[in-house]
């Protein structure tokens, strides 16, 4: 049913005029409290200051605001919101399973590594499917992304090998009980466009996001948080990490990877995501600073968009359909927006001055498209303070009219979705603040 809703509010409309039908007031009412999809429902609130302390100072300069400030709102991410995750496993090594110099009819070298997050061969490890253009002169620049059903869906290219992962149930991915088949390739070709990318210049990395945890609440059992469980620990700790903090760790796993490999200008990689793993590219481009350039494609709630409005999806809503995504602690905060000791503009504020772009969709309003433009906004001061033009507008621009400053935006036709408009958004804003020659 939240599936429905979310898609459109028409739908909301229709399930509360079912309820009604069918007498079940109480229905009817909590689809009504819930899901708010009105402007003019939002409540008055108050963001915390990014630029003022928790001490009450003020923070007027570039020191200020690297040595006490950022750090302080980093911890209070990590305590409250995604929990905190462990560094880089000692014994981690990574293996190249294959390489094909003359993939995709010789336009790209294909590559897979197996990230080893243990000692052990056969020990648990993520996939990283690498494709890079073979007209570019190494090191090249990448985008990175968390993919949501395999590597193998990115592009329809047989040479991918199948993940052999547990996957969500998804017939439209060829899933069937819960393992990927031949029919799951290429499925999601559309919201990689491989060879656009290849031929604008860049490389891309891609993971299958189960590989480091698999998305359904098990306490924590599967995926990495076993791993580094103290002896008698049997689940994170209330500020220890959730799967959207597992997650963005293996983004950074990823990113060791690449600075290890010659062909890769690990300097410059944009981490891009789209809606669960678009909260996790913030999160990981928040934390981890080797992230040249961060872009959450639809992420609302938890992710680019502010909780203090309460439009959409709400913190009580996504604690308790995913309650594995999030630290423990925030939980505290359903129905408690503005006892939050941060809200999202703060996340975003945390990657400056390094170029972010926030992209909505217009038909997406669960993940509340004005919310993620008034973060973007919220974190501009921040972008100022460091000698950045920041979001260089004060109204969401029209539908379709991306803006290309050192914090990106854009409010596209249609609905949740990364689109073929987007990656063309994404390519452009890299080549601006890579200060590339755009490629036709
Ligand atoms: C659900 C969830 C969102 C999330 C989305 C996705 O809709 O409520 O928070 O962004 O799934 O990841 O597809």
């Amino acid at each position: 049913m939240w599936a429905a809703i979310k898609k459109s509010p028409a739908n909301l409309s229709l399930v509360i005029a079912t309820a009604v039908a069918f007498g079940l007031p109480g229905l009817a009412r909590a689809c009504q409290d819930e899901v708010n999809y009105d402007e003019s429902k939002v409540p008055k609130y108050t963001l915390p200051d990014p630029l003022v302390c928790l001490d009450g100072t003020p923070v007027r300069d570039a020191k200020t605001w690297f040595e006490k400030r950022r750090p302080e709102i980093l911890e209070l991410f990590r305590k409250y919101v995604y929990g905190r995750s462990p560094g880089r496993p000692a014994d981690m090594w990574f293996e190249t399973t294959s390489v094909d110099e003359n993939a995709l009819g010789g336009k790209a070298i294909r590559k897979e590594v197996t990230v080893h997050f243990t000692k052990r061969p056969d020990g648990p490890a993520m996939h990283i499917l690498i494709y890079l253009p073979k007209d570019v002169p190494p090191p090249v620049p990448m985008f990175m992304g968390l993919n949501f059903y395999g590597n193998h869906t990115v592009h329809p290219d047989p040479g991918i090998t199948l993940s052999k992962a547990w996957m969500r149930p998804n017939k439209d991915y060829g899933i069937v009980d819960n393992r990927a088949t031949e029919a799951s390739r290429g499925r999601a070709a559309q919201q990689w466009q491989v060879e656009k990318i290849l031929s604008r210049g860049y490389g891309l990395a891609t993971i299958y996001y189960g590989d480091i945890d698999p998305d359904f609440d098990d306490g924590f059992q599967n995926g990495v948080h076993p791993l580094f469980y103290r002896p008698g620990q049997t689940r994170p700790a209330p500020d220890e990490w959730g799967s959207i903090s597992a997650w963005a760790w293996g983004l950074s796993r990823a990113m060791d990877y690449l600075e290890t490999d010659p062909q890769i200008d690990a300097k410059r990689v944009a981490v891009m995501g789209h809606s669960r793993l678009g909260k996790t590219a913030l999160w990981a481009g928040a934390q981890d600073e080797r992230f040249a350039i961060v872009i959450s494609n639809n992420s609302g709630c938890g992710g680019a968009a502010l909780s203090r409005r309460r439009f959409g999806e709400t913190v009580r809503r996504i604690n308790t359909a995913f309650p594995h995504w999030f630290c423990q602690n925030f939980k505290q905060f359903n129905d408690r927006e503005d006892e939050l000791p941060v809200d999202q503009h703060m996340l975003i504020a945390l990657i400056a001055p390094r170029p972010v772009y926030v992209a909505s969709a217009e038909e997406d309003l669960w993940a509340d498209p004005r919310g993620e433009f008034l973060a973007a906004k919220g974190a501009d001061p921040v972008y100022r303070l460091l000698g950045t033009d920041g979001l260089a507008v004060d109204e969401m621009p029209p539908l379709d009219k991306p803006v290309m400053s050192r914090i990106g935006y854009h409010i596209r036709r249609g609905k949740h979705d990364v689109t073929e408009f987007d990656w063309e958004q994404y390519l452009t804003f890299a080549d601006i603040h890579f200060g590339r020659k755009p490629r036709p």
